[in-house]
């Protein structure tokens, strides 16, 4: 489990195991543009300000993955105990 925060609004949302970022932030009222749910169109991309995504995705190039600043929040998780997301 890991948790991300709301750029904007410093608030910490905790993700469970099995739960997708997406969803734990839509139970929190925040709802994440999404399309396909599969790490496949990139409707759900997100930039990332701290933290360490677990690309799970097939949309990004591995360059873009590498550079850690943005994500797919419908499939891919989290390396570190917290990311911080520019939303
Ligand atoms: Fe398509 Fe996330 S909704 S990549």
């Amino acid at each position: 489990a890991f948790e991300v925060e709301i750029a904007s609004t410093r608030r910490i949302i905790p993700v469970a195991p099995g739960q997708s970022i997406a969803d734990a932030l839509l139970k929190c009222g925040i709802d994440v543009p999404m399309s396909c749910e599969q790490g496949i169109c990139g409707t759900c991309l997100t930039k990332v300000i701290s933290g360490i995504p677990d690309h799970r995705d097939t949309f990004l190039t591995d360059q873009e993955r590498s550079a850690n600043n943005q994500m797919t929040l419908c499939c891919s998780r989290s390396k570190s105990n917290r990311l911080t997301l520019a939303l």
